[in-house]
């Protein structure tokens, strides 16, 4: 497979992603600091700690003086202030100057925990993003992002800051859990929910192909996912305005994760999922889309496994009373207000801070099933599988 190369073009800060098959063998040419006597320091996390492992002895092999490798617990609690500490504290005691570089190779926690280590170690070290999830490939190794979970909400600490690369190798993904897969799935539907009903026409022919690791298949969605978000960041890179439209479904999604307590119950992408049918109906009751547009997207969330109602999430105890107050945390709310990503139709979203609040807590009930959602719900649906057998 030829390797497809994406430019976010930021003018100094512009960076290549580069997305092909067997990167990792070749991952020094990818890189754009001359290796020579570097001090590399590679953050991982326990599942993906082999392929790093591998990254790490090629760089040496390569030039690199020093290669360290710090590997940290997998999962979304990592995103925490303490593991900041722990991976600032690591590369001090480990000699880090602004002359080192920071590998991120890993799934999106270990990408925006160590991007955000990267930016305050030394007020900026440069850092290469190697994502080895789905998620990471299509979405949040790219465009800078960078952050920490807190009680109060996802990603409220953090930073824009540019890595120097991206390193998408396709293979990296064989290994995924499907679950996992599935979640960064969601995150490709978004580009075609948001502003490309072709992408999306494709998707429904070929999503299978995708959740079934075919290499060409997945290349291409993470290209096209690449180039939409490339446009975004470039035209935008601190989300004054258009870059939040990549967040359809996450006012919702992020409540619900919140709720879940980050502790692997409802992956970030799986709270997309339910997110997006949310922001579909949310739009459908205000009379922007049609009752088709909402039916076509579940059915095809539901379609590739994934979950499309909050009720069907087990163990997720929570009320429309406390998604609202989640939500309220929302880094997207201006002047008291918060901003929704809501569609005129499939490939048609665009931002919104004139939303009925009352019309939110209709679609969040609905979701939920009722006021409140006790832990008694059993997994419904094709999700069951995926849940019961992958997590
Ligand atoms: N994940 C949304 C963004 O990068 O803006």
């Amino acid at each position: 497979m030829e390797t497809k190369i994406v430019t976010i073009d930021l003018d100094a800060r512009s960076y290549d992603i580069y997305i092909g098959s067997s990167l990792l063998f070749r991952i020094h040419d990818f890189v754009p600091e001359d290796m020579a006597g570097k001090a590399v320091f590679i953050v991982t996390d326990k599942n993906v700690e082999p392929y790093a492992q591998r990254v790490k002895d090629i760089l040496k092999d390569n030039g690199a003086r020093i290669c360290e490798l710090k590997v940290l617990p997998a999962g979304e609690k990592t995103k925490a202030f303490t593991k900041v500490e722990e991976v600032c504290t690591w590369l001090l005691e480990g000699g880090i100057n602004r002359d080192s570089l920071v590998l991120a190779v890993g799934g999106g926690v270990i990408g925006d925990l160590t991007g955000f280590c990267a930016a305050i170690a030394m007020r900026g070290v440069p850092y290469i993003q190697v994502p080895t999830s789905l998620l990471a490939q299509v979405d949040s190794s790219v465009g800078g992002k960078t952050g920490i979970n807190t009680a109060q909400g996802k990603n409220l600490v953090g930073s824009f800051y540019q890595p120097t690369a991206v390193i998408a190798d396709i293979e990296s993904l064989s290994t995924l859990p499907r679950r996992e897969l599935l979640a960064g799935y969601a995150e490709i539907l978004k580009y075609g929910l948001i502003q490309d009903l072709g992408f999306f026409q494709w998707l429904e022919k070929n999503g299978e192909k995708i959740c079934n690791l075919d290499e060409e298949a997945i290349a291409f969605a993470v290209e096209v996912s690449c180039k939409a978000k490339a446009e975004l960041v470039q035209s935008d890179e601190t989300e004054q305005g258009s870059r939040a439209l990549l967040n359809l479904g996450h006012t919702f999604g992020h409540a619900l994760e919140v709720e879940a307590g980050y502790g692997g119950m409802l992956l970030h992408g799986e709270a997309v999922a339910i997110g997006t049918v949310m922001a579909f109906d949310l739009s459908y009751r205000m009379g922007l889309c049609a009752q088709e547009d909402v039916d076509r997207v579940e059915h095809h969330l539901s379609g590739i496994g994934l979950p499309t109602k909050a009720a069907s999430v087990e163990l997720l105890s929570t009320s429309v009373d406390k998604l609202i107050a989640a939500m309220a945390h929302d880094k997207k709310i201006k002047g008291g207000k918060p901003t929704f990503v809501l569609v005129n139709a499939i490939g048609e979203a665009f931002l919104s801070e004139d939303v009925s609040m009352d019309l939110v807590r209709d679609v969040l009930r609905d979701s939920l099933g009722g006021e409140v959602k006790t832990a008694q719900g059993g997994i419904k649906g094709r999700w069951a599988s995926a849940f019961s057998s992958l997590s």
